[in-house]
């Protein structure tokens, strides 16, 4: 086994660090505080290729592949979790959901501009009643000739206030419950539209998420992603995309804290001596270490996969290692961020210091993209599969 990455998964990477250190670094600390939508450095990532890495060059992207994607994401993630996000969602969600299920006219129309960050992208499947049950919507899609009426409110739209597109998930056939769902390509241009306030929240602050309304929005047939009836399980496939990714952005933040934590301990002084040296302080380092390498294999495993799914195109998927890599990851970014606010003491609990961002921006990779309590229900499901299946039970 080769773990070394190829020269194009490090050139990516590298672009990725010393773009969010020069462009990123310097902002990242205002705009959390301001709750202020980075429009410039969002359009800079798209010019740089960062909105579509995996998507081939003639539909607008990057061209490389998953591998580089997560690379590049925690670079940018070790920053700044907002950026993160906001890339995380053009690129895993939208970006990847067209490209996967889109038809050639969808692809050139909506992806194009997507990949290359000319147009920003958002995924919309939570409504106010359907977090985790998110079979249980009740945004309606009724079809009229050539056209289908969307009618419902979505809810924590990430990008959702800003965005050109938005893939919606709506019911076109009540009876037939999560087989009677199905995928649109909304262009927010349109009538029948309006977007609520991004809402307030802990962190990720300069991510906007919000409440989505459609009122009698009419979307082409051939806006339709996907087939009728098809569209959970089409969320679902693009969700355990979407978790590597936030896998990623995990990563990135708690590699962050940890840098920072093992700084302060090598200079703060207490008792005569740096307090590196005490125990208590190198079983956190310890740990934290052991947390993020661990963070990193299962990231790395879970977008080779996809990789590997993608070019073998076969029906052996990814779900598992992503709910794993996402679980493991977003529960170690918590401890990690929380840790090196204890080691940091009262100045880690300022908001002079970075670390406490960190905190705040490391508790919802723990919530969106299926909770750490759906994580655990989707591996169980598949693990019990497997050994159904094995088992012949
Ligand atoms: N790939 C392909 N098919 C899948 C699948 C997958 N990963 N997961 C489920 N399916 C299929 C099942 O095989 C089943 O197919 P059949 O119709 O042939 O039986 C169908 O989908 C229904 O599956 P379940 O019976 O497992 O459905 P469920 O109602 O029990 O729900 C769940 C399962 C895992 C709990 C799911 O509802 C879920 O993932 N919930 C969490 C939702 C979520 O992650 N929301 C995040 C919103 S987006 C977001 O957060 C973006 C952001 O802001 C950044």
């Amino acid at each position: 086994m080769d773990f070394r990455l190829t020269e194009e998964q490090r050139m990516i990477q590298e672009m990725a660090r010393e773009f969010a250190q020069r462009e990123i670094a310097p902002i990242a600390k205002q705009i959390d505080e301001e709750e202020s939508f980075p429009f410039e450095t969002v359009k800079k990532m798209g010019e740089l290729g960062l909105m579509g890495i995996e998507i081939p060059e003639t539909y607008g992207g990057a061209g490389a592949d998953p591998v580089a994607y997560v690379l590049a994401l925690k670079e940018i993630a070790r920053v700044c979790a907002s950026h993160a996000v906001i890339m995380s969602v053009q690129n895993s969600l939208v970006a990847y959901g067209l490209w996967r299920f889109g038809t050639e006219e969808q692809k050139e129309r909506f992806l194009k501009p997507i990949a290359s960050g000319k147009a920003l992208g958002a995924y919309s499947l939570t409504e106010p009643q359907a977090g985790s049950d998110a079979s249980n919507l009740l945004t309606t899609a009724v079809r009229d000739g050539d056209h289908y009426i969307l009618n419902g409110r979505k809810a924590w739209v990430t990008n959702g206030p800003h965005a050109d597109y938005i893939i919606v998930f709506a019911v076109t056939d009540r009876e037939k419950k999560h087989r009677g769902i199905t995928a649109f390509i909304v262009d927010t241009s349109r009538e029948g539209i309006s977007r609520g306030r991004p809402e307030k929240k802990l962190g990720i602050r300069a991510a906007h998420s919000g409440e989505l309304i459609l009122d009698n929005y009419r979307a082409h047939a051939s806006e339709r992603l996907g087939e009728e009836g098809q569209g959970f399980k089409i969320a679902m496939q693009i969700l355990d995309a979407g978790r590597i990714g936030i896998a990623a952005q995990a990563w990135g933040i708690a590699e962050a804290a940890y840098e920072e934590a093992a700084r302060y301990a090598l200079e703060r002084e207490a008792f005569g001596q740096k307090i590196a040296q005490f125990q208590a302080i190198q079983f956190y380092l310890a740990d934290m270490s052991m947390r993020l390498e661990a963070t990193r294999l299962l990231t790395l495993q879970a977008a080779w996969l996809k990789d590997q799914f993608l070019k073998r195109g076969e029906p052996r998927r990814f779900t598992r290692e992503a709910s794993i890599a996402k679980l493991f990851a977003a529960e170690s970014a918590v401890w990690i961020t929380q840790k090196a606010i204890q080691i940091h003491g009262g100045v880690g609990y300022s908001r002079e210091f970075n670390v406490e961002r960190y905190y705040r921006d490391a508790k919802i990779t723990e919530i969106y993209e299926g909770t750490s309590e759906i994580q655990r229900i989707v591996i169980a499901r598949q693990v019990l599969q497997r050994f159904s299946e094995a088992l012949g039970v």
